[in-house]
């Protein structure tokens, strides 16, 4: 096996990383196997870290529903992250127990990382050049759509925080799901270097920023979460992965354009309702917020010169330098200008969009009580207007 390119101390210090936690986690296997065979002396320590991880489910439960983490203050948290580092680091048996699957998990991420690592940086496997075929494209397309239809038609019932009712169209598994379509497609356009589809991702990707405006708007307008704790759990879940994939493969973070994109715009939501939030109920306010993101955009991206001037002190994050010679001329954030550039009003129609659903919806719920005649009329003719301005 031959590595191709230096090895980077990023690299080095993964490894060093996954080394020790693979060989807790052995450890580990080894201590629960232990105690589930010799039981007797250890029952009342085996009961209470039972219980111990199923608080743990419970917990990650919260954190998947977004939230929740406010119940238990920062400080409590921090202080409990340097013991735990501390018990990890003097490998106290009782605490490799207890955290046994999260071990495996870390185990799981390290191995899935180190094979991006041999198949893009070593020459294991062999390597090829991407080909479009329609035909295959299309078929897959269509698994893609039966395998969706199977679980689609479970009707789920997301309440409105406001009425209590369900919320009928754009709740949060229709979006999650319409998401996850364009996911596919995107990995897919990819993979496979579907050029003739170009156009259609551009509109999926603009899709997908109009729901971080819509999603993220929605919910700090209703929950009113504005703490560092839900604020720092989001921004990991925006950029973990993208993160150890740069250090693991020594690979800029703009290439990785769609992660700081959508964390730009969900920060500017973030800030949008954030800051004098306790005005959020005035009409008013609001308008002038929606406004002020117009104008901020403006500044930055259509007056020249001023991206550069926000920008440049993140460039050792944010800059990329392009390998190829023709593009030598562009500065270090030209990527990023570029890529941040395409989609940047489109976040602030899903806020808006947002701001209105709650009426919106309520049409809808009126539109479902009137009579079978006039609701179809109704439908078909939104429906016709749709479809012409596709
Ligand atoms: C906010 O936007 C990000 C980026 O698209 C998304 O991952 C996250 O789920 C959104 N949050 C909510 C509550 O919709």
């Amino acid at each position: 096996m031959m590595i191709v390119g230096p090895i980077s101390p990023g690299q080095v210090a993964f490894f060093i990383g996954f080394v020790s936690v693979f060989a807790a986690w052995i450890y580990a296997e080894f201590l629960e196997y232990k105690k589930n065979a010799f039981p007797s002396k250890t029952h009342s320590d085996l009961n209470l870290v039972e219980l111990n991880e199923t608080v743990k489910e419970d917990d990650r439960a919260v954190l998947l529903e977004g939230g929740g983490l406010q119940s238990v203050s920062p400080k409590a948290r921090s202080s409990s992250v340097t013991s735990h580092i501390f018990r990890f680091l003097l490998m106290e048996e009782s605490f490799l127990i207890e955290y046994r699957l999260t071990l495996r998990a870390m185990c799981e991420f390290g191995a899935l990382l180190a094979y991006f690592y041999l198949c893009d940086r070593t020459n294991l496997f062999g390597d090829s050049k991407k080909s479009y075929n329609r035909d295959l494209f299309i078929f897959l397309y269509f698994l893609l759509i039966i395998v969706s239809a199977v679980t689609s038609f479970k009707v789920h019932h997301d309440k409105s925080p406001f009425s209590g009712k369900s919320i009928l169209y754009l709740n949060r598994h229709q979006t999650e799901e319409w998401k996850g379509w364009m996911q596919v497609l995107f990995l897919m356009y990819h993979y496979f270097a579907a050029t003739e589809i170009y156009n259609a991702i551009r509109l999926f990707i603009a899709a997908y920023v109009w729901m971080t405006g819509f999603g993220n708007f929605s919910y700090y307008y209703v929950r009113k979460d504005f703490s560092l704790a839900r604020f720092a759990q989001m921004m990991w879940r925006l950029n973990f992965l993208v993160i150890f994939c740069c250090v693991v493969l020594n690979n800029s973070y703009m290439l990785y354009y769609i992660c700081p994109m959508h964390t730009l715009f969900t920060l500017m939501v973030y800030g949008a309702l954030g800051i004098l939030n306790k005005y959020n109920e005035i009409g008013l306010v609001i308008a002038a917020k929606i406004v002020s993101c117009f104008l901020v955009v403006v500044l930055v991206w259509e007056i020249p010169g001023v991206f550069e001037f926000v920008w440049s002190p993140l460039t050792f994050i944010l800059g990329y330098t392009d390998p190829d010679p023709s593009k030598q001329k562009f500065s270090r954030l030209h990527e990023w200008h570029f890529r941040s550039g395409l989609d940047r009003y489109i976040w602030i129609i899903g806020m808006i969009y947002a701001y209105y659903h709650p009426t919106v919806e309520r049409w809808m719920e009126k539109l479902e009580e009137t009579e079978v005649k006039l609701r179809v009329a109704i439908k078909m003719a939104i429906a016709t207007v749709a479809l012409t301005v596709l």
